[in-house]
């Protein structure tokens, strides 16, 4: 299945009765692989979770760990990238040369890297000779 048909059928199963934002996200890892995950709302709000972190998490369950590419699908007038805390999360699987696909249910809007959205991120090398 492809990366955008993997995240606008797992969209529909997106729980977001808060915000009624439906957001889907599929991963291609480098082995060839998709995962997919949702938007995960609740009534705690900060407990919710974002569709890029479900994908994640489906990925490491499967005990793969290479981003090539993640596709995030929304209903929006602006393309959806994933948010400041699901950058860091795909930076720890990703490279800067990962590509990030914005997309709405009918077609792809967007295209950039990991790179352009979150430089200078905190690494492994900054706790490489911490005491
Ligand atoms: N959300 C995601 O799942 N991914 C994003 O990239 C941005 C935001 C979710 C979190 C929350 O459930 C809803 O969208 C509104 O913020």
């Amino acid at each position: 299945m492809s990366l955008f048909d993997s995240a606008r059928q797992v969209r529909e199963n997106a729980y977001a009765p808060y915000s009624n934002f439906q957001v889907g996200a599929a991963i291609r890892t480098k082995a060839g692989d998709v995962f997919s995950g949702c938007n995960v709302e609740n009534v705690a709000y900060p407990e919710g979770t974002c569709a890029e972190a479900g994908a994640v998490a489906a990925m490491v369950a499967a005990g793969q760990g290479d981003i090539a590419e993640i596709l995030v699908l929304a209903e929006s007038e602006v393309p959806i990238t994933p948010c400041g805390g699901c950058r860091q999360k795909i930076a720890e699987f990703g490279t800067p040369d990962t590509v990030i696909i914005s997309a709405n249910p009918r077609e792809v809007v967007g295209r950039t890297t990991l790179g352009a959205l979150l430089p200078s991120s905190f690494t492994s090398a900054h706790l490489d000779g911490a005491s």
